[in-house]
């Protein structure tokens, strides 16, 4: 690995040159940080999870039609991935109220919204990820008004077959952010869903208790984070119920 050559280091991720021209390796690291970064921490087996639960959406949403950056995931920690320019805008969906979307605009946390929601941020770290309307995503160029309307195409369907994927093992998607990216095809390019899915960038709810099952148990001090994790992937039927909450450490003690 330390032969690769690194194209950036993100928070939760490192991004390596693939092993042919047009991919690269996404691995996935175990720290989680919050609040941009001010509160940080190492949680053990966290990459390998959201890895492994990343490579599982992107298959399914795949399957449905939804064209995204993944190839193969390579080993625990790591996926191959075509190489995109990343649209520079967090895409947020929320069904249910949360979040800053709760501070921003006095909705009570758990409030069911009329219609889902879609919102844009830009990826500015060091503007703290500020909210922004389309009318500031064309004039500045961030985005092309044909490129806002596949992004938000895309992410409607998104939503819509994650709800059902997640309503069906008890769980309800609050809400969540993506990212896309430009796949440059025949002197073109092609919007492409990027970065990962993973209880890192939803927020989920057991269906019955409203239990946090996502970064917010991190957030908010509330423990058991990568246990709430391993519950995810357990009900998504990627690793094997064994009734001792050991998966986690079974996993990351077979890593590959
Ligand atoms: O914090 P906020 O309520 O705006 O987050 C909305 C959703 O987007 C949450 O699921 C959160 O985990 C995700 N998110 C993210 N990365 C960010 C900001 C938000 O994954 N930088």
């Amino acid at each position: 690995m330390s032969r690769r050559t690194k194209i950036y280091e993100g928070k939760a991720k490192i991004l390596y040159e693939g092993p042919e021209p047009g991919t690269i390796i996404q691995y996935f690291k175990d720290d989680a940080t919050a609040f941009n970064a001010e509160k940080k921490a190492i949680l053990d087996g966290k990459g390998v999870l959201n890895n492994r639960i990343s490579e599982y959406m992107m298959l399914r949403l795949g399957e449905i039609g939804i064209p995204t950056h993944f190839i193969r995931r390579l080993n625990m920690r790591e996926q191959l991935c075509k190489r995109v320019e990343i649209v520079p805008l967090e895409v947020i969906v929320r069904n249910i109220a949360a979040g800053t979307m709760s501070k921003r605009l006095g909705v009570e946390e758990g409030e069911v919204l009329p219609r889902s929601i879609v919102e844009f941020c830009l990826k500015r770290d060091d503007l703290g990820d500020p909210l922004v309307a389309e009318e500031h995503i064309t004039a500045f160029g961030w985005a092309s008004a044909d490129e806002i309307e596949e992004i938000t195409n895309l992410t409607l369907r998104i939503n819509d077959y994650l709800c059902g994927l997640f309503a069906g093992i008890g769980i309800k998607l609050v809400d969540f952010k993506i990212e896309f990216g430009r796949l440059a095809v025949d002197g073109g390019h092609q919007i492409v869903l990027a970065d990962e899915i993973s209880p890192d960038s939803c927020r989920l709810w057991d269906r019955e208790t409203n239990k946090k099952l996502d970064k917010d148990r991190f957030r908010r001090d509330l423990g058991g984070v990568t246990e709430a994790y391993t519950e995810v992937a357990t009900r998504l039927g990627i690793i094997k119920e064994n009734g001792n909450n050991s998966n986690v450490v079974s996993i990351v003690k077979n890593e590959d």
